[in-house]
């Protein structure tokens, strides 16, 4: 039996708990230093996951910037960017979005599994579909990550995705950046959705760090998963 993934989430959120406001331009919750940081713990990890709602607004990229790291990568016999990794139901994504485009490496589309055959067909030049259950089950999409030798996966939004994963007790170690400033717009996306968390009151995570970055901060969290 192969052990799952090592779990980190990371965000990044105003005060009031908003990981995005509802303009169409994307609101920058984070600085320069900060995307540096972020970029080195992508160069640490095997796979990035984000939800398809992220690929359709954001259209991030996904890959590890400094070409410093990925050669350190290479060094390492790694691929220079981690494999990207997304969850959809509806299949309703552009293989024109970065997220297929941007980068050599692998792709990973996980499905429902009666969709496998109809995404095979549109995503199939450009991404490995593989069907995680009906409905997807997350146990089993990080069994299967596991099987394709990912030790190490961040999970980078958006709300639905960390819902889901921190609900699951799924989650190992949390990322949060917290931007200066409120959104304050109910119809906004949140860190997360409202839900049963393991993590609650009752069964509190381990600060395990506070840094300043310029204007921003970052709380690292362990969560009981990880203890
Ligand atoms: N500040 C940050 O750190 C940060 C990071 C990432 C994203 N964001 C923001 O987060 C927002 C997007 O968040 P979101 O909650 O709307 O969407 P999301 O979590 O990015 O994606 C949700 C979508 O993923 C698919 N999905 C997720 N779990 C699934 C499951 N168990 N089974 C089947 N499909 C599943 C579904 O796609 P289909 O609809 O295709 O079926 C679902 O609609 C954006 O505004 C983005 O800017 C912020």
């Amino acid at each position: 039996m192969t052990s799952r993934p090592h779990v980190l989430l990371s965000v990044a959120m105003s005060v009031d708990g908003y990981i995005d406001d509802m303009r169409d331009a994307r609101l920058m919750l984070s600085n320069e230093e900060d995307f540096d940081r972020i970029d080195e713990v992508r160069a640490g990890v095997d796979a990035i996951l984000v939800g398809a709602n992220t690929i359709r607004r954001d259209n991030p990229r996904l890959l590890v910037r400094s070409v410093e790291r990925q050669q350190e990568r290479v060094r390492r016999g790694l691929a220079r960017h981690p494999v990207k990794v997304t969850l959809t139901g509806r299949g309703d994504l552009n293989v024109a979005a970065r997220f297929f485009t941007a980068g050599d490496g692998d792709k990973l589309v996980y499905t429902r599994d009666p969709a496998v055959a109809a995404l095979h067909e549109t995503f199939g030049g450009v991404a490995t579909v593989v069907g995680a259950g009906e409905p997807i089950d997350l146990d089993a999409v990080l069994d299967d990550l596991a099987e394709r030798k990912v030790e190490r996966l961040m999970v980078e939004g958006g709300g639905t995705v960390h819902a889901q994963f921190l609900s699951a007790g799924l989650v190992d170690e949390i990322h949060v950046v917290i931007a200066p400033f409120f959104v304050g717009d109910v119809s906004a996306p949140r860190f997360v959705h409202p839900g049963r968390y393991p993590q609650d009151c009752g069964h509190p995570m381990s600060l395990a760090e506070t840094r300043q970055i310029g204007n921003v901060v970052l709380l690292r969290y362990v969560t009981s998963a990880a203890r």
